[in-house]
């Protein structure tokens, strides 16, 4: 099979700018990608807190000229470097003006104003890059709203140019949540031509990622249960019906993870590494992580875990309306997150209130987030809806059992305890109420309590599966080629 030619544009990369998975997943499928012969180069931003001597990231030659419809053209500088420890080149598209500031998206939770003209401008310049490059992508795989622009340009302004005469395109949702609706006028920014209006429109303005899902030659979504589940109401935020007469090229492929980052045998960020055969260490990380968030350092106590954006998504609310019942119950639940302001607050107050049982850090830190899942017996997940997670199958590989809602790629990853002390691998519920969060915690810790040789198995269970990026980037691999078929069957 002939190599394919890939660019990945993703609006954050690991270990450059993360504020969630897409930066996991935009960091780890091109080694994968790369892995199986391809060459496949990624392009980002380069925002302000992207270091450029950590990563020895050089200026290219000359400026890249990016029309900007009625702005006119804009300028574009572009940094070169590599993906660490391997070979995948990857781009960043430096405007002091656009990306030079702190935040991703946002300053404090508050969206950038011209968060439209910055990722339209970046859309173009990953096509004004290609050309600069020549790079011929076979496929240019965008993701979420940020990027989807360019399975627009692709069709329309690109349309005729030699340079993407074989180019198709992927977009992948990994949150439909976030679409990118702004005002009508930025048609003018765009570039595509108003004839182009109606595959965007929404109540008058425009959403972008409409206008990437009519265009784009295929779509996914970062797990099946969850590539079902956008096309119905509940989880479709609108564009249900857009993605429901769009199924035939829509698919749904799991994401993996970096076990090099992500095992208890291997990880620098613990204070103690275990694995199955040995469990000790993982003891000794639950009781640092007990002195860390200063509760009690007691062995016999369930410890449930909990790391995320404190966002509406990951069923904060929830979690807070159940919070005091849950510690009535013979437990401890230490929390990492950042995110609304209400939540911040709120579960600090929790924190001073139940100072044995509840530890809380606000805040974003990568070691903590290993150190809470290698230390915690249990791993707290309530998403209302989740198109993959990928906390719960880091979970699953430091044997800690996950507690989810059944949804998108928590109910794919996570299989349920069926008490007959064999199978199982975490505790699911169903419905999106207190009382069935709480039930299900109960279960859990019931489980710990009276069938240790029960949670134990479960604990092999879920150390013994994997979810490795060779298996995803292959089945990327083939939907790439099916794209690729497609464009030439025009
Ligand atoms: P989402 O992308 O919706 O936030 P995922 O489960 O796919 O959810 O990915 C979240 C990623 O971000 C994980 O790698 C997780 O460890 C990390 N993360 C989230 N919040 C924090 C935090 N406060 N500190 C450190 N890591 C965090
Ligand atoms: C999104 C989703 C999350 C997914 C991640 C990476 O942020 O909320 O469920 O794991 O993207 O695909």
């Amino acid at each position: 099979m002939p190599k394919l030619n890939i660019l990945i544009a993703a609006s954050e990369v690991v270990p450059f700018a993360k504020t969630g998975g897409l930066a996991d997943v935009a960091g780890a499928l091109p080694k994968a990608l790369r892995a199986l012969g391809h060459d496949v180069r990624i392009v980002m931003p380069r925002y302000y807190i992207v270091d450029r001597e950590k990563y020895g990231l050089e200026l290219m030659d000359g400026e890249l000229g990016v029309p900007m419809g009625v702005m006119g053209e804009m300028w574009a500088g572009v940094y070169e470097g590599r993906l660490p420890s391997t070979e995948v080149p990857i781009y960043f598209i430096d405007h002091e003006g656009y990306f030079g500031r702190s935040g991703l998206y946002d300053d404090n939770g508050e969206g950038f104003r011209d968060n439209d003209n910055r990722f339209i401008f970046f859309s173009r310049s990953v096509m004004q890059l290609a050309k600069k490059l020549q790079f011929h992508p076979d496929v240019i795989h965008a993701n979420d709203w940020h990027t989807s622009a360019i399975p627009m340009m692709l069709n329309t302004i690109y349309a005729y140019d030699p340079a993407f005469a074989h180019t198709g395109s992927l977009l992948t949702i990994h949150n439909l949540q976030h679409q990118g609706k702004f005002y009508k006028g930025v048609m003018d920014i765009l570039g595509i031509g108003w004839d182009h209006f109606y595959e965007l429109e929404e109540h008058g303005g425009v959403n972008l990622l409409k206008g990437g899902i009519t265009h784009a030659d295929a779509i996914s979504t970062v797990s099946s249960k969850y590539a079902q589940e956008i096309r119905t109401q509940e989880f479709g935020w609108g564009l249900e019906g857009l993605i429901d007469i769009n199924s035939y090229k829509l698919h749904g492929i799991l994401n993996g993870v970096d076990y090099e980052e992500w095992s208890p045998a291997v990880d620098t960020l613990i204070p103690h590494t275990f694995d199955s055969d040995d469990m000790s260490g993982k003891g000794l990380c639950k009781s640092a992580l007990q002195q860390t968030f200063n509760v009690p350092q007691r062995a016999e106590i369930p410890l449930i875990g909990l790391v995320g954006r404190l966002v509406e998504q990951k069923g904060i609310e929830l979690i807070a309306t159940s919070i005091h019942r849950l510690l009535e119950l013979d437990i401890q639940i230490v929390m990492l997150g950042a995110g609304e302001k209400w939540a911040e607050h709120y579960f600090s107050d929790i924190a001073r209130m139940y100072p044995d049982k509840f530890g809380c850090f606000i805040g974003y830190r990568n070691d903590l987030a290993h150190q809470i899942e290698a230390g915690s017996d249990l791993f707290l997940m309530p998403s209302l809806f989740e198109p993959c997670g990928l906390n719960q199958i880091y979970s699953l590989r430091y044997g800690t059992l996950p507690i989810v809602r059944a949804t998108g790629g928590l109910d794919d990853t996570i299989e349920n305890y069926h008490n007959d002390g064999e199978h199982g691998t975490g505790f699911k519920f169903y419905d999106a109420t207190p009382d069935a969060l709480i039930n299900t915690v109960g279960w859990a810790v019931h489980t710990w309590y009276n069938d240790r040789d029960g949670f134990v198995q479960m604990q092999r269970n879920a150390m013994s599966q994997r979810y490795d990026w060779n298996g995803a980037a292959r089945e990327y691999e083939s939907l790439y080629r099916r794209i690729v078929h497609g464009r030439k069957g025009e």
